[in-house]
């Protein structure tokens, strides 16, 4: 009866994106949202989320590194993230002797922990609209006359906020261009690792179970931030101390369970829920299926030749990942967007958004006006997507993107990131992913967007094999030996095929593509502000009550929802919580993503669980319906009482469509259980010191 009557109250309002639920919300407003947080199960107040006159949750939280989220959980600077967030600057820690990625690292007393140059973590100390002073003084102007007195709007009150003190402060806008908001952050630089488990707990199930459900990874790393002995942030020092943070989570072992309640408090990067239908359709129709075909036919030759050798696995475990995640998260982003219809009740959307606007000379030609400019960037931005994916994917020639100064005056030593690269390359893989990448570019791809020089060197050649055969047996790049007697005998290494195959490339798409993809952008943009400005207000006419959040764009957001199942397909019910049992199921010492330690199955097998066990068993992951985007991995999870019971670190991949249109019936984000955390720590890493320094509650938020 509930869905008859959503469908009625969706015909008679464009349920088209009413209905979606979902939503990513800007925690200094959160004060708008409690009364709905509160009727799910909040327990706490707006100002226990985001206060700036006193310390609140917001105060544990931070944006980690370059794209993760993480929290504070002790007095002592303890911070807890993904593994896989970690993994780069564990990775850098890892050698044959101590392989911590393979063995897990558990520094056993502070000495130990390791310290990590350039890895940074920013705690938001507040944000505050500034859209009238961004604006200021552009009344009258025109778009482009308005832009530059913006920019200097903005530095200014960037100046104004933060000079002189040690605060940095970003300048961000909400709703494409309508609203502006100023970011102050203390960004902490002597970040060190305390305890990673081993791979085969950090990421269990590897490719295999990446955005899947049901799901057993341990993707959990701890870190400390240190600061200066005014507990200010200061380069790394071994005078240094612990970070005090203003606020850090208490951690509730009191278990969840089906409709509880939970919030996710972190950094989503990127969503477009506004997005015009073409812009779907060409997700759609176009990127998505580029991208995938390019990326299986990598990933193909990867998994054909690691097969062949554990060396090449080793080697390509990485690269394989990265390749991967993005591919697999594409194909459940299509089969959403398909499954909802998002491109059809979009234009349905926007039709009767025209019919409202036809009287608003304001609004009267945005939908004409970004269908159009949608169809002059179509040819561009795929153009975009094939090199990217195509072209620049070809390892031979992202030595260009490794060490291009280099490059062009050589010395006779080979830069660490060069040779970085060669431990990890195997032409003769490269080799056979780059001849299909360039097959399939130069089958798909309109001739003025391949240079001359290529073109002709191909048919020079006799093909695209051929050519490629001739780019790897006269390339230096191809080995560190090569690359070494090419500068001994003093070779320009700019005349080097695979330099001359870079810079073909590059400057075709400098000079035919780069220009003409800002332009596009920069026209949708100014449309897109006047087009969501234009929704509100359609909307609101329409009593539709949608409520609008900005799309998320790499700051503090809040979501929340409840731990749920759901049904994957007709007849099925997935559970919304993992445990220990489904791991030993898993466990498969043969295959090398579902290897556990041998200690894990000793435990399981006398059932030494200790103060973790629940029901015979201990916990392990689980799903509930919160809003979150890549950005959000390392995210706190917290109960109605804002205690820590998870760290989100992914989604289910048919749910992924989420960035363009949340739907809450598969839509789900997967959370490490706090208490499998704490388990790992304790009885595999044998850490259990740093469980004595945060503050365990056994409550339960009901
Ligand atoms: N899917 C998760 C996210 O998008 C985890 C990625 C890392 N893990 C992996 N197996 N590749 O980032
Ligand atoms: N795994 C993602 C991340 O690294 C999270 C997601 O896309 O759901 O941020």
């Amino acid at each position: 009866m509930r869905k008859i009557l959503l469908i009625v109250a969706c015909v008679l309002s464009y349920c088209a994106v009413s209905q979606a639920q979902g939503g990513m919300w800007v925690p200094s407003l959160i004060e708008e949202r409690v009364k709905d947080m509160q009727s799910k199960g909040l327990k706490i107040s707006a100002g226990d989320i985001y206060a700036t006159d006193k310390a609140s949750y917001k105060d544990a939280v931070v944006l980690f590194g370059g794209g993760c989220t993480g929290e504070m959980v002790s007095s002592e600077g303890l911070m807890l993230t993904n593994h896989h967030c970690g993994f780069s600057v564990l990775q850098k820690h890892s050698s044959v002797e101590h392989d911590y990625l393979k063995d897990g690292f558990w520094a056993m007393n502070r000495d130990e922990e390791l310290p990590n140059p350039g890895l940074t973590v920013k705690f938001l100390v507040r944000m505050d609209d500034v859209t009238d002073k961004v604006f200021a003084g552009t009344e009258g102007l025109s778009a482009s006359e308005a832009e530059s007195i913006k920019r200097s709007n903005i530095e200014k009150v960037i100046q104004e906020t933060v000079g002189g003190t040690h605060y940095e402060a970003d300048v961000k806008t909400l709703y494409y261009g309508n609203q502006y908001y100023i970011y102050v952050y203390e960004v902490f630089e002597d970040v060190r690792i305390v305890g990673a488990p081993p791979s085969s707990i950090g990421k269990f199930g590897g490719e295999t179970d990446n955005w899947m459900w049901p799901r057993h990874t341990g993707d959990f790393m701890y870190f400390r931030v240190y600061a200066g002995k005014d507990n200010k942030p200061a380069p790394y020092s071994k005078d240094n101390v612990p970070y005090k943070p203003k606020k850090y989570f208490n951690i509730s072992t009191g278990g969840i369970g089906e409709g509880d309640f939970t919030m996710v408090y972190g950094y989503p990067a990127r969503t477009q829920q506004y997005l015009f239908s073409s812009g779907v359709d060409d997700v759609l129709s176009h990127s998505n299926p580029a991208k995938i075909k390019l990326r299986t036919m990598r990933l193909e030759e990867i998994q054909r030749a690691r097969k062949s050798d554990p060396a090449i696995r080793i080697a390509y475990s990485y690269k394989e990942a990265s390749i991967a995640n993005a591919w697999k998260k594409w194909q459940g982003e299509s089969l959403g967007l398909e499954r909802l219809k998002t491109i059809a009740k979009k234009e349905a959307y926007e039709k009767s958004f025209e019919e409202w606007a036809y009287t608003k000379p304001e609004y009267k030609d945005v939908v004409s006006s970004l269908r159009a400019q949608y169809d002059s960037i179509h040819d561009y931005s795929l153009a975009w997507d094939y090199l990217r994916e195509a072209i620049f994917a070809i390892e031979l020639v992202q030595v260009m993107r490794i060490a291009d100064k280099w490059i062009e005056s050589p010395s006779e030593a080979i830069p660490q990131k060069l040779s970085d690269f060669y431990g990890d390359y195997y032409p003769e893989i490269d080799k056979k992913i780059a001849k299909k990448l360039l097959a399939e570019y130069m089958g798909k791809i309109p001739q003025r967007f391949i240079p001359d020089e290529v073109a002709e060197d191909i048919k020079t050649a006799n093909g695209v094999d051929a050519y490629v055969d001739m780019l790897f047996q006269s390339s230096s790049f191809v080995s560190a030996d090569r690359l070494a007697s090419a500068i001994a005998q003093k070779q320009d290494l700019t005349k080097d095929p695979a330099v001359v195959f870079y810079f073909a490339f590059a400057n075709m798409f400098n000079n035919a593509v780069r220009g003409k993809i800002i332009k596009y952008d920069a026209n949708i943009e100014a449309l897109q502000k006047t087009f969501v400005r234009g929704q509100k207000a359609f909307d609101a006419d329409n009593k539709t009550g949608r409520v609008f959040f900005p799309d998320a764009n790499h700051t503090l957001r809040v979501s929340y929802g409840s731990v749920s199942g759901y049904s994957p397909e007709d007849a099925v019910w997935y559970m919304p919580i993992s445990t220990l049992e489904g791991i030993i199921a898993k466990d498969n010492p043969q295959e090398y993503e579902f290897n556990i330690p041998q200690k894990l199955r000793d435990i399981h097998a006398s059932s030494d669980y200790g103060r973790w066990s629940v029901n015979g068993t201990v916990p392990v992951c689980f799903i509930a319906n919160n809003h979150t985007s890549g950005g959000n991995s390392g995210s706190p999870v917290l109960n109605g009482k804002g205690e820590l019971i998870g760290i989100n670190f992914d989604r289910t991949w048919t749910g992924t469509m989420s960035d363009i249109e949340f739907d809450p019936e598969i839509c789900r984000n997967i959370s490490l259980d706090i208490r499998y955390v704490l388990f790992v720590t304790e009885k595999i890493g044998g850490a259990g010191y740093l469980i004595d320094e945060m503050n365990i509650v056994h409550s339960k938020a009901k």
